[in-house]
């Protein structure tokens, strides 16, 4: 015969919640025995045996029953056996409308501050890196072109810029999550004298929810997680699709420390950067999780619906994801060496010194459209000759421009660099600025989670 309550079950993926639930149940008991909408001491006998009901959660063992649907059922119904009649009373004043919104938002507070830290330790390992090789200096890219000069510091602190702001972005979900559900009942509150504030106070919340309806049919906190978590993989995935080409023998500016390599089955040279890939390829599942619940949102009438039920697995995965990403990526960012040497020596031919050529005839008075003109035809004439702009004799400038001296010569990778000193410019000065900054940064995370 078919089960068709397997279709509604939901125990094997909202267990995780068990401790939140628990910590909302323990606060809620005590409210009722406070407000003396139930005895002290069938609260007293509440909290005592979910306390129980906990450790044996954590010992494994709790005896979970798939038949009783979800998490809440069976708390309830094992509290019932530990302790009684009193068990029933717990429920008074409380729907799992409010019970379940609780735990979500609980959960996801507690999932926020570890999200931050994972973000402040990968900030750690940039910075590391970046002050490891302060100096070097590489080929900056547009359109994948090589383009003009960069500081590798400068390249890893614009990864430290985006994820300083997916750390406001979850800290400002914070503060929307930061609201306490319980005492919305079903849909329209609660006909006891409950103590929503008490609950706030003993739970950790902000402020209480102003709005029952709006309170157990609100997701938005986890639309909120999901989509900063998506912008966030997308940074990760930026940073890996650079790891991966870097990485390459066609680029050569990097080497991942082997434990974030993996050998091929069949090709022994192989040494390939699965982490990164993995990275970057994991974004696509918090991409889906985000979409996932932003459909099952989209139609629900108010107030609470079962489909609400359909939050969880989504966003738990994409909970997982970014935990287990956040894991690997630190260390295998500090594991990661550069070839200083070749990136220097790439940073200062192929015309990666053009604009700073024309940078230079207007220092000798040239309107910059003109001198970007003279340097377009010196590219062409470079490339018939198969030469690089460096390579050109005095007499070849001149037949460009009579602007032209002798100290056209020195301008190099590092000049080109080094002229670039303004504010959030690659010069080493402005490099060295930005690097302590990110360093104070990193020092005061009070206003962290
Ligand atoms: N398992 C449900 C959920 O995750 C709990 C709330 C059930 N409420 C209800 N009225 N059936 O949303």
């Amino acid at each position: 015969m078919t089960n068709y309550t397997n279709y509604t079950v939901s125990i094997h993926y909202d267990r995780r919640l068990y401790r939140h639930d628990i910590a909302g149940s323990i606060a809620h008991a005590r409210m009722l025995g406070k407000q003396g909408i139930i005895s002290e001491e069938d609260a007293g006998l509440i909290v005592d045996g979910l306390g129980k009901v906990r450790q044996e959660i954590q010992e494994d063992k709790f005896p979970w029953d798939e038949t009783l649907e979800d998490l809440h059922m069976n708390i309830e119904s094992r509290l019932h056996a530990l302790i009684g009649p009193a068990a029933g009373r717990l429920h008074t004043g409380r729907s799992r409308n409010d019970q379940v919104a609780l735990d979500m938002r609980l959960y996801t507070k507690d999932v926020l501050k570890e999200t931050v830290q994972g973000l402040r330790a990968t900030q750690g390992s940039l910075l590391a890196l970046a002050t490891r090789y302060q100096t070097g200096i590489m080929p900056g890219y547009t359109h994948l072109q090589r383009a003009q000069p960069v500081l590798f510091a400068h390249h890893l602190l614009a990864y430290f810029q985006m994820f300083q702001r997916d750390i406001d972005r979850f800290c400002d979900c914070y503060r929307r999550t930061d609201v306490l559900p319980l005492g919305s009942g079903a849909l329209a509150g609660v006909a006891y004298p409950s103590d929503r504030d008490f609950l706030a106070q003993e739970l950790g919340f902000r402020e209480v929810s102003a709005n029952s309806m709006d309170a157990v049919s609100d997701r938005d906190f986890l639309l909120d997680y999901l989509a900063a978590a998506a912008i966030c993989m997308m940074h990760f995935s930026r940073l890996s699709e650079e790891i991966v080409f870097w990485s390459s023998r066609e680029f050569g500016f990097i080497r991942l420390s082997d434990e974030f390599t993996t050998g091929s089955s069949i090709m022994p040279q192989k040494r390939n950067p699965d982490f990164a890939e993995l990275a970057r390829g994991k974004t696509g599942r918090v991409y889906g999780d985000l979409m996932g619940l932003l459909t099952v949102m989209k139609g629900l009438p108010m107030t609470y619906n079962r489909d609400l039920q359909e939050d969880k697995e989504g966003f738990f995965d994409a909970v997982d994801t970014l935990l287990a990403t956040f894991q690997v990526y630190p260390d295998m960012l500090k594991g990661l060496t550069l070839d200083e040497g070749r990136v220097a020596g790439l940073a200062g031919e192929s015309f990666m010194l053009a604009t700073d050529v024309a940078d230079y005839l207007v220092n000798k008075g040239m309107p910059f459209r003109e001198a970007y003109g003279v340097v377009k035809e010196l590219c062409r004439h470079c490339e018939t000759q198969g030469k690089d702009l460096q390579d050109l004799t005095l007499e070849e400038y001149h037949c460009f421009s009579d602007s032209f001296d002798q100290d056209v010569y020195s301008i190099t990778a590092e000049s080109s660099a080094a002229a670039r000193d303004n504010p959030g410019g690659t010069a080493p000065n402005r490099v060295a600025e930005e690097l302590s900054r990110a360093k104070e940064l990193l020092e005061s995370t009070a206003n962290d989670l």
